[in-house]
């Protein structure tokens, strides 16, 4: 639903260059809620200001619904005609909502299909429609100054709806907010997503929002993306920064002469006997340091972080054994002549 290849934004004022974005590969598929997280300046707000063209790349393509933007970008008149069309079929979302004070809610809603120069009745029905949709029947005649930071924002997620988009692109949505309130909005965003086959790109710095609702997430850095995929993908990663940061379990790991590791499962698999059974197999003592389950992105997820004793050259053949089983293993203290053994080990 949204792709993009060799997206790049160097950023020139004042004789000084940014490069805001270096290359970013983005595929986003239909129906999907997907993340992007990363540090503050890693260009979380270039990417998604690219992707509908409120900037302009530097180089690169952007394709959403199968329609090439950077193409009718500054194309002359038909294609800039073109190109409005094909934003209206992007809805955006923004951090401080950008409602305008004067007019009332619906007028707010209704802003989008004006410009599209529907009929008032046609605007109307729309709106109201919309506003049912976000909860906000009865605040249709309200002015913005009277309604609650939550409020605002649902308006801002009907008003993104006006010109029946395929695509949400929302930058820091729920920044403003607060936790509970955070998790109302997120919801009514996984309900559009679910009821209308929306498909949504979120822009978070929080990782509790990817956990909540992505179905898939990227990880910015420095104007790239340095890991991406399916949560669940992410989490049968070794070693990947965003599952452990969307899934962390602690326990001490600096143990000499033993091996640490830590055991994933997703859905219905179960690590205990697993582990009963490894260590009856072995005949070794196994501790378990710490361990959580938890639901990441719809997915049940499991972690155990497992101590064995010796160095990881003398544990080859068990963590063998729970790879066999199907867990995902990530080898966790890499002790002195031990890194590129457990890195192989790992992969
Ligand atoms: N209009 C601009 N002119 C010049 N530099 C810019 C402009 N917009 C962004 N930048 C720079 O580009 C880089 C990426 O900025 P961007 O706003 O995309 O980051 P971000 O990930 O959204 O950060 P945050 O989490 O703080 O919102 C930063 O170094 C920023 O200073
Ligand atoms: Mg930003």
């Amino acid at each position: 639903m949204i792709t993009t290849s060799g997206l790049t934004k160097v950023y020139r004022s004042r004789g000084r260059e940014v490069t805001a974005l270096d290359g970013v590969d983005l595929h986003v598929r239909e129906g999907e809620v997907y993340g992007v997280i990363g540090q503050s300046g890693a260009g979380k707000s270039s990417l998604i200001r690219c992707i509908n063209l409120l900037e302009r790349p530097t180089s690169g393509t952007v394709t959403v619904a199968g329609q090439d933007l950077t193409a009718l970008a500054g194309r002359g008149p038909r294609a800039g005609r073109e190109l409005r069309q094909a934003r209206s079929r992007i809805g955006m979302v923004f951090q401080h909502f950008n409602l305008l004070s004067t007019r009332t809610v619906q007028d707010n809603v209704e802003l989008p299909l004006e410009i599209l120069g529907r009929s008032g009745r046609e605007r109307s029905r729309k709106a109201l429609e919309l506003l049912d949709l976000v909860g906000l029947a009865d605040k249709a005649k309200a002015y913005p100054a009277q309604l609650s930071g939550g409020q605002k924002q649902r308006v801002g997620i009907a008003r993104a709806l006006a010109g029946d988009p395929k695509v949400l692109l929302s930058d820091e949505a729920t920044s403003a907010l607060d936790p509970e309130t955070t998790r109302s909005i997120l919801q009514l965003l996984r309900d559009l997503n679910r009821q209308l086959g929306l498909t949504v790109l979120l822009i978070t710095h929080e990782m509790d929002v990817v956990k909540s609702i992505c179905d898939s997430a990227a990880l910015m850095d420095s104007g790239r993306i340095v890991e991406s995929g399916t949560v669940g993908e992410l989490l049968a990663t070794p070693g990947s920064e965003l599952a452990a940061a969307l899934f962390p379990v602690t326990g001490d790991a600096s143990a000499e002469d033993r091996t640490v590791l830590d055991v994933t499962f997703q859905g219905e698999a179960a690590t205990q006997p697993v582990i009963s059974q490894l260590s009856r197999t072995y005949n070794i003592d196994i501790s378990i340091l710490g361990a959580a389950i938890d639901t990441v992105g719809g997915l049940q997820v499991g972690r155990m972080r497992i101590e064995l004793p010796g160095r990881y050259e003398d544990n080859v053949v068990p963590v063998g054994f729970l790879r066999e089983q199907g867990l995902q293993i990530d080898v966790v203290n890499a002790n002195e002549d031990g890194p590129e053994l457990v890195k192989e080990g790992a992969r």
